[in-house]
């Protein structure tokens, strides 16, 4: 895992109740391995890792990355 990779912080904030963070495996198995529920105004987080290489938004959010800002629709 580069350096780079695991020090980018993603943050996601939620704009409704029940804003759902899913974290997918990394490899050749991609799969859900943890769901994280937000509610309205709550914030995670999150970093890519070892164990995560993609993040799933379900929900209206704002999430900012090393990539910019994006509202999810
Ligand atoms: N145990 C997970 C990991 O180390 C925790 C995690 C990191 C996570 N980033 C995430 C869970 C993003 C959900 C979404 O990879």
């Amino acid at each position: 895992m580069s350096k780079t990779n695991s020090s980018e912080f993603i943050v996601i904030k939620a704009k409704e109740d029940g804003v759902s963070v899913i974290g997918l495996t990394r490899g050749t198995d991609t799969r859900f391995h943890h769901s994280e529920k937000l509610d309205k105004g709550e914030i995670m987080i999150a970093q890519f890792t070892e164990h995560t290489s993609a993040i799933k938004i379900r929900g209206k959010a704002l999430v900012q990355s090393a990539h910019g800002e994006m509202d999810t629709e």
